[in-house]
């Protein structure tokens, strides 16, 4: 399996309750290689160009309120098979119905907030990296 980039947020439910560092721990563990890393609280305007291709769903603007409430940390990363492992290591979109190994069954809440954002296939990953990263902060 060829090496893949995706990409990730720590959300602000578990960047405010100090998960930052068991979070990035897990991503290690598992086996991926952090390309880059910022901390930083999104403006409205900033949130729904990210979430655009949610812009016509019933939960956008209470995704849009949830994503400004507080500061986020974006990671760009790097493995094998990276998209569908970050997948499977974040656990699905509802945290209350998240297997207690995941990331999201550990450190999420509900469907909304569920503590981390992973890409969902590699064009979506190359979008939204570089939405918060620069070729400065990518290239090696
Ligand atoms: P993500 O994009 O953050 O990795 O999450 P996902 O693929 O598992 O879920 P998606 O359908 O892309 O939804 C994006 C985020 O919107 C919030 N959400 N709220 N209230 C609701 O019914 C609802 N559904 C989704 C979640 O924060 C979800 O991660
Ligand atoms: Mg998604």
């Amino acid at each position: 399996m060829a090496i893949e980039r995706t990409f990730t947020i720590i959300k602000p439910d578990a960047t405010a309750a100090g998960h930052v560092g068991e979070i990035i721990t897990e991503l290690e563990r598992a086996g991926f290689r952090i390309l880059a890393l910022k901390k930083l609280h999104l403006t409205r305007a900033q949130a729904e160009g990210f979430y655009a291709v949610h812009s016509e769903r019933p939960f956008f603007e209470s995704l849009v309120t949830f994503m400004t409430e507080g500061e986020i940390v974006p990671i760009a990363l790097e493995r094998d098979n990276a998209i569908t492992a970050l997948r499977e290591l974040m656990g699905p979109t509802n945290a209350s119905e998240a297997p207690p190994e995941t990331i999201r069954g550990k450190f999420g809440t509900n469907i909304e907030r569920n503590a981390m954002h992973g890409s969902d296939a590699p064009a979506t990953a190359a979008v939204e990296i570089a939405f918060f990263f620069s070729r400065l902060e990518l290239d090696r």
